[in-house]
């Protein structure tokens, strides 16, 4: 058995990245009780937060113990009873996996697709509404596996005006990329920290508007054992105890239902990574986000490397470069983590072996990370045998930056 000594790494994949020192040392402070004072208003804090980084006045805003998986799931399984149609257009891995969560929750699911490296309209979404007539419409907001990232402000309107409950998977934009939860009239999102928000994986902040908690309402049963004379029983209750969100609420809410031991350690992070965000200010992130995800892909570019899908939809945070035919890209990907300490991603079914994703988010979002990066990128090239211009990578981003600084970014905050 190895002790837990890891060795260093610089994680610029498309998540996990390397999480944020002040979130580790959150995850390291002590453990308190579920129903202890602190810990009770630790975590309306921490849905206060939320409420923050989400842009939304949703009282439901809560953290769903697991991966942002187990957050999707939580969604999925409780606004969808067996038989209820949902609408998922995919263009990606994680649009596929919605469909087949939703799937096993016995919806029936009708998905539209595009291409690979594509989004949709909001014609085609609104034309696929009104042919299925979904209960909800379940899209991803950026899809790591293609860098795509789908506009979702005018998604709101069209599902109000057919009466369908508009859910995404934020899980990979929210914190580098524009989200405005109420503003786009999104019933309910859920999130993980391990990409801008720079945390590990295993807390999902999830939110739910009232509109979307009113049928949870409908759906809501206590569980034999805390029942008291007058709660709910469903004839058919959520398919998932774990993952029941109307319980999982009554939990969090004033009532503070006995659910799950509290992860009290996730909380802590999730708690520490949103404060993180809003001491920086939503905007400033965003900005960072952006300008680190430009000038790694006019690093790219500069080393002579095509970039994949339609870049003018990529996310800010990850970016997919082709992998040229005269190398093999998982022997450069062992020399970038070997020789550099740096781990890039690989890709997905038909992106398999095609692509690199390069991930410039959350804590990683900054000038050194990225020419460090293309520099290590450059000589893994050159040494698998593909020529690539000196120092073109680095150039390329450090001419991007020049002497700027995320304006009004607090002190501390590289940029
Ligand atoms: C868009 C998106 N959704 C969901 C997931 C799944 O997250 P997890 O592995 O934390 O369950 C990921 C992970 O990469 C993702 O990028």
């Amino acid at each position: 058995m190895h002790p837990v000594n890891p060795p260093a790494r610089l994680l610029m994949g498309p998540g996990p990245i390397t999480a944020d020192p002040r979130v580790l040392r959150a995850l390291s402070t002590p453990l308190v009780g579920q129903y202890d004072p602190w810990m009770t208003s630790a975590m309306n804090d921490t849905q206060e937060l939320y409420r923050g980084v989400f842009g939304t006045a949703n009282e439901a805003t809560v953290l769903v113990d697991g991966t942002s998986r187990a957050g999707i799931e939580a969604v999925l399984v409780s606004l969808l009873a067996p038989g209820d149609r949902v609408l998922v257009p995919v263009f990606g891995r994680f649009g596929h996996l919605l469909a087949e969560i939703a799937g096993r929750a016995g919806a029936e699911v009708h998905t539209i697709e595009t291409a690979w490296g594509q989004v949709f309209t909001p014609t085609a979404i609104e034309d696929a509404i009104v042919r299925v007539r979904p209960k909800v419409l379940a899209i991803v907001q950026g899809d790591t596996s293609t860098t795509m990232n789908q506009p979702l402000d005018e998604l709101g309107a069209i599902c109000e005006r057919h009466g369908v409950l508009f859910y995404t998977d934020a899980t990979a934009t929210v914190g580098g990329n524009p989200l405005e939860v109420d503003a786009w009239g999104i019933d309910a999102v859920s999130a993980g920290l391990q990409k801008c928000l720079g945390g590990p994986s295993g807390s999902a902040p999830v939110t739910v508007s009232p509109r979307a908690t009113a049928v949870l309402d409908e759906r809501r049963s206590v569980e034999a054992g805390i029942r008291e004379p007058g709660d709910d029983v469903a004839d058919e209750p959520i398919r998932s105890n774990y993952l029941d969100l109307a319980m999982i609420l009554d939990y969090w809410g004033p009532r503070r239902l006995n659910h799950h031991t509290e992860a009290a350690s996730m909380l802590y992070a999730a708690n520490e990574c949103a404060r993180i965000l809003l001491d920086e200010g939503i905007e400033q992130a965003i900005a960072r986000h952006e300008l680190a995800g430009r000038a790694m892909l006019l690093g790219v570019q500069a080393l002579g490397l095509e970039v994949f899908g339609d870049v003018a939809h990529k996310m800010h945070n990850v970016v997919a470069v082709e992998i040229p035919s005269d190398v093999v890209g998982d022997q450069v990907r062992a020399s970038m983590l070997d020789d550099h300490g740096i781990e890039i991603g690989t890709s997905f079914g038909p992106l398999h072996g095609k692509v690199w994703r390069i991930g410039t988010m959350g804590y990683n979002a900054r000038k050194d990370t990225v020419v460090t990066t293309l520099a290590a990128l450059e000589h893994a090239l050159r040494r698998a045998g593909h020529a690539v211009p000196h120092g073109g990578g680095v150039d390329a981003a450090l001419d991007l930056y020049g002497d700027r600084t995320v304006p009004g970014a607090p002190v501390g905050v590289p940029a």
